[in-house]
């Protein structure tokens, strides 16, 4: 069952039903200014920290789930019947109701009784604003009298502290009306140097601030007392709970449409500048006052949407692809990209399941998300890669989180996550091979944000490298820490106190723990960083990683191989964990992915034994899970892992980040069909039409879909903020279709399925398009390259030699 469709042209998923099972949202703002909105227009707003800068309030886990948000009331005059066009939180019957969530914006609107409406919602690019473009027409054959009420719902800054501190917070709300325009100053009397501004083009007929008095100090969202009597009570909220409404009243004649521009923005003033007059308590206007103007002009609210819209297209533009899959199409050439793009911006930190006041940035996590977005953004994720290299440990360790705010280390969480370091070198190589910029190696880099601890970045990776030959096992094998990429595999935690947190507790040593995964992931990181060297100036060290990685791979194949197999770890007793002698948790994913990903094994048939397991084991029809058999039971010694029930989260759920990972070593044992088969599975386009099952959004993915152990199996949560997204964005792109940036040019290495006759690709790569046109001859893949009609040795294009920016490059497969 479907609850909208895919308009592939315009870039939009139209959810034609407002009674999702889910909120289906979107994200507004790419810069500093963000929101999240939902079908139903709910959701928030901050600017920069979604903890610290909250502009609107949203209470999570609610009942409904989703409700409040950027409310436009609409109320007949005539007969006092009122409703949103979003439909939450009234429900009333709605005719024609369209959701269309587009790259950067979300149009909302539906008809009743003859009266048309519509908002759409974006944030201007370079602007801390977010517009709301109201429209609304008569369709009837009578004119219509009509009033329209904005609403939203001021937090008191810091998100946290607004949802606790309630003795206080009741006590410190202020605005000031102004020319109708609503400031929301709360705190600007003491420390802060920035408040919130809503404005309406339209003249008014009542303003309201103060929540209750809006309401009824009795009612909901859902019957406010100034839209029932149809009336604004133009309260001014002292304390209690700060609010936006504009009241408009209007006549539409017949077939009449009318605008009505909305404006929600923030604004900081200069410490010494914050009073206008200086000794008063008044906010200083006079540099936001232009910005309002200018937003409440509908030539240039049109104009600032074509910016964004044209600014998406160069962006998705980047890379093209023709294939004879629309599933494939659609998630690569625009949702795949921008779920990337939001996961740049947000990286776990606010969506509808992230609350926006838990995690930092995470080390592992954002080094993994440049896989997705570096081609769209390279001089951002240089400033990403230099932010994340600054927070690293001198002897190369990492903080596994750090504040996006401060840009500083998280000492809360801490270190001692194992593989967290070896991620910086994937990260940077996939920098490296888009860019070409080399430069970056140089840059000097502090260690822990210590003034004086500059090195240049070369030397971070270096550090990264040896981190993990400092700490070995009794297998030799890589000590685990508090965790490897499964935060959940804690086995040195041994926590049977309630509350406690998983990832920080650790009872035991650390010295006896090993992780097979971070094993995979040496191997891979020392090929990276030899071919790093080797580019770079370094030759003469790049022997030395090839052999600490071969060696590493040897250590893994005698201690890291289960027979049909890569093990997961050993525990801290020593004992093996996801292998055949465990009575649960035999075989998981990790390390199946990961060491192919690596080469281990793909050459003497492991690897493709291991993948015959995977199918075999761990494959279901919903995605591949995380390990089988599911942990029945808490298990003090593995941890967080078998804390959750069975098939969900990373005890056999189907956890999406890592199924690109067996993904990629299909594609790379040369298995074009296994490999497309896997990734179509969690592919959300190509789940859409079993929504009811799946739940969230069909247009990105969630983080977990629930595995076979689980009475919902199918079911998928946590949408939006995953490494699902860039993880399945370079398996798709790089190794199936096989257009892969490397150190010397673009390489184009497809594995497709043998069914298909071939594709077609438009890639932007160094400053040159690439026009590449595939075409299957044979069910192999091997490659014969043409590049402007001259035929190559080898897969790789390399940049042309005489300037040209166009390029021709035509692959047969054999
Ligand atoms: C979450 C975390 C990520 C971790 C994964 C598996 O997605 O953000 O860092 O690797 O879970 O536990
Ligand atoms: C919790 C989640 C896990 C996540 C971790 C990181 O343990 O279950 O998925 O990776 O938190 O913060």
């Amino acid at each position: 069952m479907q609850y909208g469709y895919f308009d592939d042209k315009n870039r939009e998923y139209v959810i034609t039903r407002p009674d999702t099972p889910l909120p289906w949202i979107n994200y507004l703002g790419c810069q500093a200014y963000f929101g999240i909105v939902s079908n139903t227009a709910g959701g928030y707003s901050f600017y920069r920290d979604a903890r610290l800068r909250r502009i609107t309030r949203y209470r999570y886990n609610n009942v409904p789930f989703d409700l409040g948000g950027r409310y436009i009331y609409v109320r007949d005059d005539e007969t006092g019947d009122y409703w949103l066009p979003s439909w939450q939180p009234t429900h009333s019957d709605l005719e024609q109701y369209t959701c269309r969530h587009g790259m950067g914006y979300s149009t909302i609107g539906s008809k009743r009784r003859g009266i048309s409406a519509s908002t759409r919602y974006f944030v201007p690019l370079d602007e801390n604003l977010e517009i709301w473009q109201f429209t609304l027409s008569n369709e009837r054959q009578t004119p219509a009298a009509l009033s329209v009420f904005s609403a939203i719902e001021f937090c008191l800054w810091d998100a946290q502290d607004d949802s606790t501190n309630f003795q206080r917070n009741f006590s410190i709300g202020e605005v000031e009306i102004e020319d109708g325009v609503i400031y929301h100053k709360t705190e600007y009397r003491e420390r802060r140097d920035h408040f919130a501004w809503f404005a309406c083009s339209a003249e008014l007929a009542g303003f309201d601030t103060q929540r209750d008095v809006f309401l009824g100090p009795t009612r909901g969202w859902d019957r406010p007392a100034a839209v029932e009597r149809g009336e604004s009570f133009d309260s001014v909220a002292h304390g209690w709970a700060p609010i936006g409404s504009h009241h408009v009243r209007l006549v539409l004649q017949p077939g009449e449409t009318r605008q009505i521009l909305f404006v929600l923005g923030y604004h900081e003033n200069p410490k010494d500048e914050k009073f206008d007059p200086p000794e008063s308590q008044i906010v200083n206007k006079k540099t936001v006052k232009p910005v309002i103007a200018g937003y409440l002009i509908p030539a240039n609210v049109d104009e600032a949407f074509q910016k964004l819209r044209t600014y998406w297209d160069g962006l998705l533009d980047i890379c093209q692809v023709t294939t004879p899959d629309i599933h494939t199409d659609r998630m690569v050439n625009v949702w795949n990209a921008y779920q990337c793009m939001a996961t740049f911006n947000m990286s776990r930190s606010a969506s509808f399941y992230e609350s926006g006041i838990g995690r930092g940035l995470g080390f592992r996590d954002s080094n993994q998300d440049l896989l997705g977005f570096v081609h769209m953004v390279p001089e951002r994720a240089r400033e990403r890669i230099l932010d994340l290299a600054a927070t690293q440990l001198p002897s190369g360790g990492a903080y596994h989180q750090y504040q996006p705010l401060t840009k500083k280390g998280n000492n809360d969480v801490g270190g001692n996550f194992n593989d967290d370091p070896h991620w910086l070198i994937v990260g940077v190589g996939a920098y490296l091979k888009e860019t070409g910029d080399w430069s970056i190696l140089d840059e000097p880099v502090q260690y822990d944000n210590q003034p004086g601890s500059e090195q240049p970045l070369y030397d971070h990776l270096q550090r990264s490298f040896r981190y993990t030959l400092d700490r070995l096992g009794p297998h030799s094998l890589p000590l685990i820490g508090r965790a490897d990429w499964n935060d959940c595999l804690n086995l040195n935690c041994f926590s049977d106190t309630p509350g406690q947190s998983f990832q920080t507790t650790t009872n035991k040593e650390g010295k006896v723990a090993e992780s097979v995964f971070i094993g995979g992931l040496f191997v891979l990181a020392a090929k990276e960083l030899a071919a790093i060297a080797r580019h770079s100036g370094h030759a003469d060290e790049a022997a030395g990683y090839l052999a600490e990685g071969a060696h590493m791979e040897e250590t893994v194949r005698r201690h890291g191989w289960d027979g049909e197999w890569f093990l997961r770890a050993y525990d801290d007793f020593g004992n093996k964990v996801g292998s055949k002698e465990c009575a649960e948790g035999k075989i998981f994913i990790e390390p199946q992915g990961f060491c192919i990903l690596a080469g281990i094994g793909l050459e003497d048939g492991l690897a493709r034994r291991a993948l015959e397991s995977v199918r075999k084991y761990l494959a279901t029809p919903h995605g591949i899970v995380l390990q089988q058999p599911a942990y029945s039971r808490y298990y003090l010694h593995l941890g967080e892992i078998s804390s959750y029930p069975p098939g969900y989260k990373e005890n056999a759920g189907i956890f999406c980040h890592n199924n690109p990972w067996v993904i990629i070593a299909e594609a790379m044992a040369g298995n074009g069909d296994g490999a497309h088969d896997y990734y179509s599975r969690i592919n959300p386009s190509a789940r859409e039409a079993i929504s009811d099952v799946h739940r969230c959004e069909p247009y990105v993915y969630a983080q977990m879909i629930a595995g076979r152990d689980a009475p919902t199996h199918g079911e998928a949560k946590n949408s939006w903020l995953t490494g699902t997204a860039a993880w399945n964005y370079y398996a798709i792109v790089q190794f199936i279709l096989g257009i892969r940036p490397a150190y010397d040019g673009l390489q184009i290495a497809p594995a497709i399925p043998e069914r298909w006759t071939g594709f077609r690709a438009v890639r932007r790569f160094r400053g040159v398009t690439y026009q590449i046109t595939v075409r299957r001859a044979g069910t192999g893949n091997a490659v014969k390259l043409m590049v402007d009609g001259q035929a190559v040795d080898g897969d790789v294009v390399r940049a042309p030699a005489d300037g040209r920016t166009e390029v021709v490059v035509g692959v047969t497969l054999e």
